[in-house]
């Protein structure tokens, strides 16, 4: 069955005790929902559908799924169903918030806490917009706090597996939450079939494209390293399966300089190394780095830095950077 657009279910339904209010987001694996609970708080609910799979019509609430694509529905239904069960049981700021989970239309429902915000990737593309670019300081902040949220995941042992601007959502106060661990395995005890991994391109480390394994940890640090790539540059790096053969990521690094840090330039760049043993072994060391390095100096004019010293351009550039406040190709292809 080739992909389509399923139709939602309809604003105003009541499900399992929550009622619908409307569509926020579909993609090709799911359907998410604002509505509200019995005592009218807001949750988001996740509906998994997998348009390459299931059939909904206008007007029908029960996906048709055909014979053939049945066993696979199946197992991706309890795939989500499982990993939902693992994310629940975490509870981090960094990490959304999975509330509770139930069975109807003949598919799997997530509920979790409805933040209001946007996502990463939007972001992004405002600062584009306008004409700017995401600054160093913001995306050391956004970043510590996404590892905090991630050494939680990893510590569940679970990998998240689909890192990028669009799965890292910021809620208005500024803070970031992970999302969308559709694609997130079990690293121990894994003992129920897996359907193959999605990956998305420039997101994607190496491994990830190499049927083997060899997924770890490592694998979340180098999507790290891509996002934080795409903040700077606007755009994913190189898909990594094109970087084995011919790598032209070093010149898009060079490029960074002068706009960036040369540390945090390195740390994206020890980040997206092709071999996952040259990558930062811990999320730990990487956070080191965040917090560590100075932020970039100030475009300032030169001969007044000259006269000024090393001391008030450190401060400057702080004070700089701090107030320079996302294949599933298409929608996650940036610029
Ligand atoms: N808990 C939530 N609160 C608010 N919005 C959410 C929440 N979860 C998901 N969304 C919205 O739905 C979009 C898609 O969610 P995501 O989990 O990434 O699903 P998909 O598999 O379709 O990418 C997000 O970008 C966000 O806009
Ligand atoms: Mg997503």
């Amino acid at each position: 069955m080739a992909a389509q657009n399923n139709a939602p279910l309809p604003d105003g339904l009541e499900i399992a005790g929550y009622r619908i209010v409307k569509k926020i987001a579909s993609g090709g694996f799911s359907i998410v929902y604002l509505a509200y609970d019995p005592d009218g708080v807001a949750v988001a609910i996740k509906e998994y559908l997998p348009s390459s799979l299931a059939l909904r019509r206008d007007g029908e609430l029960v996906p048709t799924v055909s014979r053939a694509n049945l066993p696979v529905f199946r197992i991706g239904l309890k795939c989500f169903f499982e990993e939902g069960r693992a994310l629940a049981r975490i509870a981090h700021p960094n990490v959304v918030s999975v509330l509770n989970f139930f069975r109807a239309h003949d598919t799997v429902y997530m509920v979790m806490a409805y933040e209001s915000g946007h996502s990463l990737q939007e972001h992004i593309q405002r600062q584009r917009a306008k004409g700017g670019k995401v600054g160093e300081a913001f995306i050391r902040t956004i970043f510590i706090q996404v590892l905090k949220g991630l050494r939680e995941v990893h510590a569940s042992k679970l990998l998240h597996l689909d890192l990028k601007p669009a799965n890292i959502y910021l809620r208005t106060d500024g803070t970031p939450m992970l999302l969308d661990f559709g694609a997130a395995r079990q690293t121990v005890n894994n003992d129920m079939p897996t359907l193959a991994p999605m990956y998305t391109p420039g997101f994607a480390p190496p491994e990830l494209y190499a049927k083997t394994g060899g997924l770890g940890p490592w694998s979340d640090v180098y999507s790290i390293g891509a996002s934080m790539f795409a903040c700077m540059v606007g755009s994913p790096p190189q898909p990594a399966d094109q970087r084995k053969s011919e790598d032209k990521m070093a010149g898009h690094f060079d490029k960074l300089a002068g706009g960036y840090s040369p540390e945090l330039v390195e740390l994206v760049r020890w980040c997206l190394r092709v071999d996952p043993l040259e990558r930062p072994q811990s999320l730990f060391a990487l956070q080191k780095v965040l917090q560590a390095a100075p932020p970039p100096p100030p475009q300032a004019p030169r001969g007044i830095m000259a006269r000024l010293g090393g001391g008030l351009r450190g401060l400057v550039g702080r004070l700089g950077g701090a107030a320079r406040p996302k294949a599933r190709a298409g929608p996650d292809t940036l610029v």
